[in-house]
Parts: C-alpha cells; sequence; structure tokens
C-alpha cells in the first residue's frame, strides 16, 4: 500500500494538533482529582516517573511507527510486523469505545457553557435530574459530534490543524488567566495544598501504593493518547525531517503543564467556598457550578471555563475520530468526507445507547455496571495498557530497536542520545511495568 499523500503543513501546526490530542478532559477533570486523592505529590511524583519511563518511550515509538510507515494504525502496524494490524485494530476499537463516553460528556459541557448565565440553577440535584430527561442531553451529544466531525471533515491540514492551531494557543492563554483569578480567591492556599502537598494518611500497605500505581499509568495513557493509534495515525502525515524525539518531549511537557494548571485552577476554586472535591463528573457538573454561583464573576468565569473544556474535548475527540476515519477510508478506498459521515454516523449510534444508559435505560445494566460505565472502563482500565503492551513488543522484538532507531534519527542525520535508555525502556520496562500493574489490578 502507498504511504499517504497528507501532511502536516507546519512543524507548529503538527505539535498543536497531537498536544490538543493529548489534552482533553483527562487533564482537565481526572487529573486534578486523582492527584488530590491518591496522596498530592505522592501521585505527581509517581505520575512523572511513569511519564518518563512508559510515556515517552511509547509516544516516541507510536510517532515513528506512523512516520515509517505513512499509513492508518492498522496498516502501519502491518507494514512494521506482518500480522501486527490487530495492534491498530486494537486502536481503532478503542476510539470507538472512548468516542462513546466522550461525546457524551462533550454534550454536558455544551449544555454547560449555555447555562453559565444562570449557573445557580445548575445545583447538583439539577444535573442528576438533567440526565434523566434524557432527551436534552442526546440532542447535545449529537452537536458534540457534528462538531467534531465537521473538523474532520476538512481534513488533517485543512481542518484538523488549522482548527488546533487556533483553538490550542487560546486554551494556554486563557486557562492561565482562570489560574492566577483562582489562586487570588480566599483560602486558595488550601486547594493547592491538597493538590500538591505530599499526603501519606491513606498509604499505609502494599495494595495502598498499588493502586496509587494503576491510577498513574492508567493517567499517563489516557492523558497522553497513547495505545491505540492516534499518534501513529498523526505521526504518518509527518515530514522524514520532522525530529521525533523533541517533538514527543514538547508533547508531553504541554500536557503535563495543562495538567497542573487545570490543578491550581479548579481545586483552589472549590476549596475557597469550602467544598471537598468530588470526582470526575461531579467534580466538573455538581462541585464547580456550585463554585461558580459563589465566586466574584461566576457568571463569566463559568462560560469562559466550559468554553475551554469544550475546546480541550474537541482537540481530543478530533483525533479519537481520524484514527477510525483514517482506517476506513483506507480499508474501503473512500474519500475523508465519506469516510467521515459514515463513521461519524456510527458514533452517533453508540453514543446515544451510551448517553440514553445514564437515563432512560438506567436500569439495564451488565455486570452492574451502565453502558457507559462498561464503555470507559473497558477503555480506560483493559485496551490502552494492552494497546501500549503491544506497541513496546512490536517495536522492541518484531521491529527492532536499530530500525526503530533508524527511523527515530531521521536515517542517522540526527544524534539519538538517549538510545540506550530507550532500548531498555521500550524492550524490558515497559512491557514489565505494564504486565505487572496490569495484573494487580484485576487481583
Ligand atoms: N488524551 C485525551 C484526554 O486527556 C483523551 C484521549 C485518549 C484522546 C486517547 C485520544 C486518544 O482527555
Amino acid at each position: 500500500m502507498e504511504r499517504t499523500k497528507e501532511q502536516w503543513s507546519s512543524k507548529f501546526g503538527f505539535i498543536m494538533a497531537a498536544a490538543g490530542s493529548a489534552i482533553g478532559l483527562g487533564n482537565l477533570w481526572k487529573f486534578p482529582y486523582v492527584t488530590g486523592t491518591n496522596g498530592g505529590a505522592v501521585f505527581l511524583i509517581v505520575y512523572i516517573v511513569f511519564l518518563i519511563l512508559l510515556g515517552l518511550p511509547i509516544l516516541l515509538s507510536e510517532l515513528a511507527i506512523g512516520r515509517f510507515a505513512g499509513l492508518d494504525a492498522v496498516n502501519s502496524c502491518n507494514k512494521i510486523g506482518k500480522n501486527w494490524g490487530f495492534v491498530g485494530g486494537i486502536g481503532v476499537v478503542t476510539a470507538f469505545l472512548i468516542l462513546g463516553t466522550y461525546s457524551v460528556v462533550g454534550g454536558w459541557v455544551i449544555k454547560y457553557i449555555l447555562s453559565s448565565f444562570h449557573i445557580e440553577k445548575m445545583t447538583p440535584e439539577y444535573y442528576v435530574e438533567y440526565l434523566k430527561t434524557s432527551f436534552e442531553p442526546s440532542i447535545y451529544t449529537l452537536i458534540f459530534i457534528i462538531l467534531t466531525a465537521v473538523v474532520v471533515l476538512g481534513g488533517v491540514s485543512k481542518g484538523i490543524e488549522k482548527v488546533s492551531s487556533i483553538l490550542l494557543p487560546t486554551l494556554f492563554v486563557l486557562f492561565v488567566g482562570l489560574m492566577i483569578y483562582s489562586l487570588t480567591l480566599p483560602n486558595a492556599i488550601e486547594g493547592v495544598k491538597f493538590f500538591l502537598v505530599p499526603n501519606f494518611d491513606g498509604i499505609t500497605t502494599f495494595s495502598d501504593f498499588a493502586s496509587i500505581a494503576i491510577n498513574a499509568m492508567g493517567q499517563v495513557f489516557f492523558s497522553l493518547s497513547l495505545g491505540m493509534g492516534t499518534l501513529i495515525t498523526y505521526g504518518s502525515y509527518l515530514p522524514k525531517t520532522e525530529n521525533l524525539t523533541k517533538s514527543t518531549a514538547t508533547i508531553i511537557t504541554l500536557d503535563t503543564i495543562i495538567a497542573i494548571i487545570a490543578g491550581l485552577t479548579i481545586l483552589p476554586a472549590v476549596f475557597s467556598i469550602g467544598l471537598e472535591p468530588t470526582s470526575g463528573s461531579g467534580l466538573l457538573f455538581q462541585t464547580l457550578p456550585a463554585v461558580f454561583a459563589k465566586i466574584p464573576a461566576g457568571k463569566i468565569v463559568s462560560f469562559i471555563f466550559f468554553s475551554l473544556i469544550l475546546v480541550a474535548a474537541l482537540t481530543s475527540s478530533i483525533s479519537l475520530l481520524q484514527v477510525i476515519v483514517a482506517w476506513f477510508s483506507n480499508a474501503l478506498k473512500l474519500s475523508q468526507k465519506k469516510a467521515t459521515l459514515i463513521i461519524s454516523g456510527f458514533i452517533a449510534v453508540v453514543s446515544l445507547f451510551s448517553s440514553l444508559s445514564l437515563g432512560v435505560f438506567s436500569d439495564v445494566k451488565f455486570f452492574g455496571m451502565t453502558f457507559f460505565d462498561i464503555l470507559s472502563f473497558l477503555s480506560d482500565k483493559i485496551m490502552l495498557p494492552l494497546g501500549g503492551l503491544f506497541i513496546s513488543i512490536l517495536v522492541g522484538y518484531v521491529w527492532g530497536i536499530k530500525p526503530a532507531a533508524n527511523e527515530i534519527s531521521n536515517e542517522g542525520k540526527l544524534k539519538f542520545k538517549m538510545e540506550k535508555l530507550y532500548n531498555i525502556s521500550i524492550k524490558i520496562i515497559a512491557p514489565v511495568l505494564i504486565v505487572i500493574i496490569f495484573i494487580s489490578s484485576i487481583i
């Protein structure tokens, strides 16, 4: 199969698109809470160690696979190792699963942007009642999918790259502003302490520590969009001159900075009005509206805040959609446009079921979980780590470190200083760590 002819039009545009994929709901709603409840700085340190041991080598490997093969995730993996296309296939399936929950949450975010100017009505009970209404959440879920599809319809450089290049810098600037505002609220320091001061209280047994490690690993994969072919797909549009090691370091740094800024924005605001942070959707859609209803200029802050979340979610969902579209358009020889329209239709069906499983169908449970919960459990806890494991095996043992290093060093034109560390990480550390953590999470 011939390489794709699509290319990023600039280095900056590629970095914005890739960082845009990484920066998403994972940074904004998961990271602050997970850090706060897993020992604060203790979690942060474990997270950063995993970023270096797992995130760095796997991200670099995905970009290298994609750029070497120049094809969608499935065909790229197939080109690297005969019969290894299933690794990319895991990615395509995972993209479906993640989109099935991401679009639903994206829909709630749109609703909350529009409700910002009467945020005092958005009480914790309102949120629960709202989900039960089923109809409105479904409509907003569809709107989120349409927004995502419109960007992807534009293609790689004219759609994804252009939109990310405008939206991501805006997100950075406005978030820094919000963080400064939040840090100047009374009592803000309590939130900073919750987030950053090491807290060994709940960490006494091995299983406490194991649970921190599981959460940190899951967070690294989800937050960096790893283990599911996003960066293979984005890497396939890269020119042979791009410095992959530098790009990897930049993407990881930007993702981590935004996660920390999110923590320093959300937690001080929550503590300043004497509330405790809740987890996941509760934090964004129940606790924060209560905060916005109380702080000065809360309505405007709410509007800006939820708009930024929508931006972050969109630049991630377009990368998820593109993984599927790139594969589908190759497999059936369809144009990007046709493939986008068909796949978006499928995603709409899955997402509607997922949205309704929190509303009218909330009694329909499998293994005690709603359809929405199943999708998120399968993707975060199972598919992403599994994908990461296979990618490290594919690169370390099937492709081989030498050919991979040759691609990473632009065929010897650049110096690949970390080759030794990369070798050990991808062959031994990453797969062993993933397996250990995976097994202990099942136990
Ligand atoms: N990284 C995104 C986030 O932090 C989620 C995502 C996962 C996007 C996998 C693409 C692929 O929200």
